[in-house]
């Protein structure tokens, strides 16, 4: 018997009509085959374009549900395929998929302006890559959502800031609350875990964004955040699995 969270993150998509578009690297298929499958059998008049980088055929995670749905959905399902590693007979030439020439590719694939959603999805580099080539190409922010897999690391570090000598954290969590000493290098989430077997985490590595809690009161320095919009941080969220204490007391809140 196991117990578990029930689904967490926000790189989601209501089906709606218009015009949605994503760039996926390696395993950052995973979401958006469900998000594309989900929107196109729910939605009649919505469109769907993928555009995907893998190394090679042989390491291009499914291949084959995608063929389906581009054999079901042949006018509203649009692919296409960049392999870093590997020339292909038809299609695009090899080589890596970096700012530079998504800015140059997606005008010619689709009506930029005109997307609805855009789905990054894969390596931090490939995201980022993607989401600069938006920007650069004058897409509002809001239209663009993403989820990072693989951050190396260190990327995304800040500079570490002294932290106060004896720190303890207060946290709610389903309605209930503790407060304990934090240990000298752990991170927030770490103290509560210690405390809370129950408290929210995934990928602890500040991607997914599972750990979110809303600070209360006190500081904290974030080692690195690749999962809360600037919105979030602006509005008091951090990510606890990041988070160690910069002030004597902290306080977060789990539930709100
Ligand atoms: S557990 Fe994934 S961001 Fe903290």
């Amino acid at each position: 018997e196991l117990e578990v969270m029930t689904p967490a993150g926000r790189f989601t998509l209501q089906p709606a009509p218009g015009l949605y578009a994503a760039v996926v690297g390696g395993s950052g298929i995973t979401p958006v085959l469900s998000i594309a499958a989900t929107l196109l059998a729910r939605e009649p008049s919505a469109r769907f374009c993928l555009i995907r980088s893998d190394r090679t055929t042989a390491s291009t995670m499914f291949l084959e549900e995608v063929a389906d749905l581009k054999d079901r959905y042949p006018q509203r399902f649009q692919l296409v395929t960049v392999l870093s590693r590997e020339e292909q007979q038809a299609g695009l030439p090899s080589g890596r998929l970096g700012r530079e020439r998504l800015t140059e590719l997606l005008p010619a694939l689709l009506p930029v302006a005109q997307v609805t959603g855009w789905f990054l999805c894969g390596p931090y580099g490939l995201v980022q890559g993607a989401e600069r080539a938006l920007r650069g190409l004058g897409v509002d922010r809001t239209r663009v959502h993403q989820e990072i897999f693989h951050v190396a690391e260190g990327a995304g570090t800040e500079p570490v800031a002294a932290a106060p000598a004896h720190s303890t954290v207060t946290v709610r969590l389903d309605g209930r609350g503790g407060t304990w000493p934090v240990q000298e290098g752990e991170t927030l989430l770490e103290t509560v875990l210690r405390n809370r077997p129950d408290a929210p985490y995934a990928c602890k590595g500040g991607v997914c964004g599972t750990c979110r809690a809303f600070l209360v009161a006190g500081e904290v320095r974030m080692d690195r955040n690749f999962a809360l919009e600037p919105e979030e941080t602006q509005a008091g969220y951090v990510l606890a699995c990041q988070s160690h204490p910069a002030t004597e007391a902290v306080e977060l809140d789990f539930d709100r």
